[in-house]
C-alpha cells in the first residue's frame, strides 16, 4: 500500500508547543520520534511507499524527518500545496499522482496508536476490502459525545468488516449524545483505505467540482524528482472541503472495521496528558518538577518547574511562550492563537 501522509494542519490547540512554522506532527512530544515519524514507522510493515501531502512552506520538516524514520528517502513522493484546501483536494491530488489500482492508506500524521499487532492485522483486512472496491474506515468505540469527530453507524453484524449505514461528520452535541447512547456508532479515526480509482470515481460522482479542479491542478503542476508542485491559482480554484463531507457522508461503498487498537488524536493538552507517564500524585512524571502538595498537574517543560499547592493545571513552558490553563479547558487554547494572530 501507499501511505498518504496528510501534513496540512497547524494544531493550534497545542500552542505553544505547536506553531504555524512548526506544527505538532513534527514535534517530538513523547520520546525520540515525532508524531509524523511514528506514523511512518507504524505503517511501514504494510506501506513501503509514502506520499507526503504538505504545505510548501513546511515540507522541509517532513523531508528532514522521513529519512530518520524510514532509513532511506527512496519510495517517497511529495505533493506540495501552495495553500491548503482541506482533505478532499489534498487526497485527490495524491490519487491523480498514483496508478488507478494502487491501494492507498490515508493517515493523519498527528495521532498516537498503540497495540500495533492489532493495528497491523486491521490494515491487512482493510487492504483486502479496498481491493474489492470499497472505501474502508476504521471505527473507534466512542467514550464521549465529542462533536469534533465523524460518526459511523455500522450494520448489525459480527463480521470484522461491516457495511456502513450512515456517516455523519461533526454532529451537534445532542445528536452526538444520541449516537453514543445508541451503541451502534463509532468515531471515525480519520484514516481511510481505498484504491485511487475508487476514491476518484466517488469524488467525481459526489463532488464533481473538486474532482475537475483537482484534476486540472494536477495536470498543470510541475512534476520533478518525485515532487508535484501545484500552482497557486489552480489550487485556489479548487473548492475547499474535507473528505468526510465531500465523499464519506454520501458514498454507498463505505465499509467500517470496528477497531480495537488504542487510538488518540492528540488534539488537545487534555488528550496529550493521557499519553504522558505520571507520578502517584497524578502530576506528569518529570525529574525536574518540584512538587509541594500539588496534584494532577500536566507539565511540559525543559526547565526546573516548581508548583506549590496547585491542582489540575496544564503548564506548558517553551523558550518564548508559556501556557497555564485549567484542565478540561484545553480546547480553548485555539482562542489564544486567534488573539495572537489578531495582534499580528
Ligand atoms: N495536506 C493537507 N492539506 N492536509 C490537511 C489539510 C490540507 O488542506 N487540511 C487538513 N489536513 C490534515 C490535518 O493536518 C490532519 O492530519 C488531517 O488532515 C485531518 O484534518 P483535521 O482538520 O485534523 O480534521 P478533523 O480532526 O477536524 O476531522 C477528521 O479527523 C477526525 C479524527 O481525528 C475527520 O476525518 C473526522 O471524521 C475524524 O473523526
Ligand atoms: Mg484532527
Amino acid at each position: 500500500m501507499i501511505n498518504f501522509l496528510l501534513c496540512g494542519g497547524s494544531g493550534t490547540r497545542l500552542w505553544p508547543i505547536s506553531r504555524k512554522n512548526f506544527p505538532k506532527q513534527f514535534c517530538k512530544l513523547i520520546g525520540e520520534q515525532s508524531l509524523f515519524q511514528n506514523t511512518i514507522s507504524r505503517n511501514l510493515p504494510n506501506c513501503s511507499r509514502q506520499m507526503i501531502i504538505a504545505n510548501k512552506e513546511n515540507v522541509f520538516m517532513a523531508m528532514d524527518q522521513i529519512e530518520e524514520a524510514k532509513g532511506t528517502g527512496a519510495g517517497v513522493r511529495y505533493v506540495l500545496e501552495p495553500v491548503g484546501r482541506n482533505t478532499a483536494p489534498a487526497i485527490a491530488l495524491g490519487c491523480f499522482y498514483c496508478d488507478p489500482d494502487d491501494v492507498i492508506l490515508v493517515t493523519p500524521t498527528d495521532h498516537m496508536i498503540q497495540k500495533l499487532d492489532i493495528y497491523e492485522e486491521t490494515l491487512q483486512m482493510a487492504q483486502d476490502a479496498a481491493k474489492a472496491g470499497y472505501i474502508v474506515t476504521f471505527g473507534i468505540m466512542p467514550t464521549a459525545p465529542e462533536t469534533g469527530y465523524g460518526y459511523i453507524e455500522s450494520e448489525e453484524s459480527s463480521e470484522p468488516v461491516r457495511k456502513v449505514v450512515c456517516f455523519k461528520e461533526k454532529p451537534d452535541a445532542k445528536t452526538a449524545q444520541e449516537y453514543v447512547d445508541s451503541g451502534r456508532f463509532y468515531w471515525n479515526s480519520g484514516m481511510f483505505c481505498f484504491t485511487a480509482k475508487v476514491f476518484l470515481e466517488e469524488l467525481e460522482k459526489y463532488a464533481p467540482e473538486i474532482y475537475n479542479k483537482s484534476k486540472k491542478a494536477f495536470e498543470a503542476s510541475l512534476i520533478e524528482d518525485e515532487v508535484c508542485n501545484v500552482d497557486m491559482d489552480d489550487m485556489l480554484a479548487i473548492p475547499s472541503d474535507s473528505i468526510d463531507y465531500a465523499v464519506m457522508e454520501k458514498s454507498d461503498c463505505v465499509k467500517v472495521i470496528p477497531s480495537s487498537f488504542v487510538w488518540n488524536d492528540v488534539g488537545s493538552y487534555d488528550a496529550l496528558e493521557t499519553e504522558l507517564p505520571s507520578t502517584e500524585d497524578g502530576n506528569t512524571d518529570l525529574d525536574h518538577h518540584i512538587s509541594i502538595n500539588s496534584k494532577n498537574n500536566m507539565i511540559y517543560s525543559d526547565k526546573v518547574i516548581a508548583t506549590v499547592d496547585v491542582e489540575d493545571l496544564i503548564i506548558v513552558d517553551t523558550i518564548d511562550a508559556m501556557l497555564i490553563a485549567k484542565k478540561g479547558s484545553s480546547q480553548k487554547v485555539k482562542d489564544v492563537v486567534n488573539m495572537l494572530n489578531k495582534r499580528g
